[in-house]
C-alpha cells in the first residue's frame, strides 16, 4: 500500500507547536488531567488505582455502554473502539475495500477518509459540496457518480471544514439511495453535537441505516483529543465482524488510562459539551463581527455546527496570505489549497479559548498590509 503525504498533518507537523496562536485547531479546547477528574467524587483515586495491564480488544465494556448510549439503536456489542477516529478510518477502509473497487467521498474532506481508499487501490470519486449552496452536495450528482463497483460513500456532517450540516431529509434522501444502490454509508460524526440550533441534530447514521457506520471520537466536541480514543458504531455484522478482526493488526487493544477517561468524560458529557458551545457561541460572535467589518477580504459563511468553517480570501492567493500571518504574528490558519486546489481560502477554528488574542492580532495583521 502507497499512501501519499497527508499536506493537513504534514502543515500541522511545520507549525502546531512553534506557532503562537493556533487559529484553524478543529478540536474544542481540552482539559487538563485534574480538572477531568474532579468533575466526579473518587475519580481520582479509582484512577490511580488503574490496572495496567492488555484490555479488552473492543473496547472497555463499560465505555462501550457510554458510547452506545450516543445513539438510539446501538448496543455495547455494536461498538468498536480503536486509537483516534484516525486508527477506525484506515481499519474501515481496509475490511470494506478491495483494489478496483468505487467509493465516493464528499469533497472537500479530511484527506484520509479518501487517501487511505486510494492507497489501498480504489477509484475515488469526489462528491463535491457547492459552496453557493452552504456547502451542500447534491444528491443527484451523487446517483449520477454511482457504479455497479461503488461500494462505499463516504460523508462527513457536521463537516470539516465547512461547518455544513444537511437537513433531515438529505440524510434520508440518501439512506434511501444506499439501500436502492446497495453501497455502505461510511458517516464521520466526530462533530456531531456540536449543533449550533440543537433542533438541527442530525440522527446518527448508525440508527437510519442498518448497514452504514458512524465514526465518533473524543478529540473535537469533547476537546479530548489526546487520549487517543475513537470509535464506530454499527449493525453491520460484517463490517463488525471484520473491523475487530483488522484491528488485530493494528493496535490490538486501546490504553487503559484513556479508556477509563473517556468513559468519565462520556458520563459527564452534558457538562463538558455546554462549556464547549459556550465558548463556540461566543468565538462565533466575534467572528461574525471581524468578517463583517473586512467583506473586502473575506466571504464568510456562518457555519451551522462545528467547530471550524471556510471563509473564502477574495484577495491574493490563500496559501501566501497564510504563510506570510504565522510569519509576521505567529496565527496559524490552515490554506484550503492543502484540502485539494481550488480553494482559495483558509479553515479558521473557533473551539479554543484563545481566539478573541489571535484576532487581535490576525486584525493587527490585516491593517498593516492595508
Ligand atoms: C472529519 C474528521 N475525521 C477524523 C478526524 C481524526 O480524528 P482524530 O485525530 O481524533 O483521530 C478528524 C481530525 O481532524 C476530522 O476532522
Amino acid at each position: 500500500m502507497r499512501l501519499n503525504p497527508f499536506r493537513l498533518e504534514r502543515y500541522f507537523a511545520r507549525h502546531e507547536f512553534t506557532a503562537a496562536h493556533l487559529l484553524c485547531a478543529s478540536d474544542c479546547e481540552s482539559l487538563s488531567l485534574g480538572s477531568l477528574l474532579a468533575m466526579e467524587p473518587g475519580a481520582a483515586e479509582q484512577f490511580s488505582s488503574l490496572w495496567l495491564g492488555y484490555t479488552e480488544s473492543p473496547g472497555h465494556p463499560g465505555l462501550r455502554q457510554a458510547i452506545a448510549a450516543l445513539y438510539e439503536k446501538i448496543s455495547p456489542d455494536q461498538v468498536l473502539v480503536h486509537a483516534g477516529a484516525e486508527e477506525a478510518i484506515f481499519n474501515f477502509m481496509h475490511v470494506a475495500l478491495a483494489p478496483g473497487d468505487h467509493v465516493v467521498v464528499q469533497a472537500p474532506c479530511y484527506q484520509s477518509l479518501g487517501e487511505v481508499a486510494r492507497g489501498i487501490g480504489a477509484e475515488v470519486t469526489d462528491w463535491a459540496g457547492d459552496p453557493r449552496n452552504g456547502w451542500e452536495p447534491d444528491l443527484e450528482a451523487l446517483g449520477a457518480a454511482l457504479t455497479p463497483r461503488t461500494r462505499v460513500v463516504v460523508v462527513n456532517f457536521p463537516h470539516n471544514p465547512t461547518g455544513f450540516l444537511p437537513s433531515a431529509r438529505f440524510v434520508r434522501d440518501l439512506a434511501a439511495l444506499s439501500r436502492r444502490h446497495g453501497f455502505i454509508v461510511f458517516a464521520d460524526e466526530v462533530y456531531r453535537g456540536l449543533e449550533l440550533n440543537p433542533a438541527e441534530r442530525l440522527p446518527a447514521f448508525t440508527d437510519l441505516d442498518a448497514r452504514a457506520v458512524s465514526l465518533g471520537v473524543m478529540s473535537k466536541t469533547y476537546g479530548l483529543a489526546g487520549l487517543r480514543i475513537g470509535w464506530i458504531a454499527t449493525r453491520n455484522a460484517g463490517v463488525l465482524r471484520g473491523m475487530a478482526a483488522f484491528k488485530d493488526y493494528t493496535t490490538i487493544c486501546n490504553s487503559a488510562p484513556s479508556e477509563f477517561l473517556a468513559t468519565l468524560a462520556l458520563r459527564q458529557r452534558e457538562a463538558i459539551v455546554a462549556r464547549n458551545l459556550a465558548i463556540i457561541r461566543a468565538n462565533l460572535q466575534r467572528l461574525d463581527a471581524f468578517f463583517d467589518a473586512r467583506r473586502e477580504w473575506f466571504a464568510w459563511q456562518r457555519p451551522r455546527a462545528g467547530s471550524i468553517a471556510f471563509p473564502e480570501l477574495r484577495k491574493g492567493s490563500a496559501a501566501r496570505f497564510c504563510a506570510d500571518l504565522v510569519r509576521k504574528v505567529g496565527v496559524l490558519l490552515l490554506p484550503g489549497s492543502l484540502y485539494g486546489p481550488g480553494y482559495n481560502g483558509f479553515r479558521i477554528g473557533f473551539g479554543r479559548r484563545d481566539l478573541p488574542l489571535a484576532l487581535e492580532k490576525f486584525e493587527a495583521y490585516l491593517d498593516s498590509v492595508g
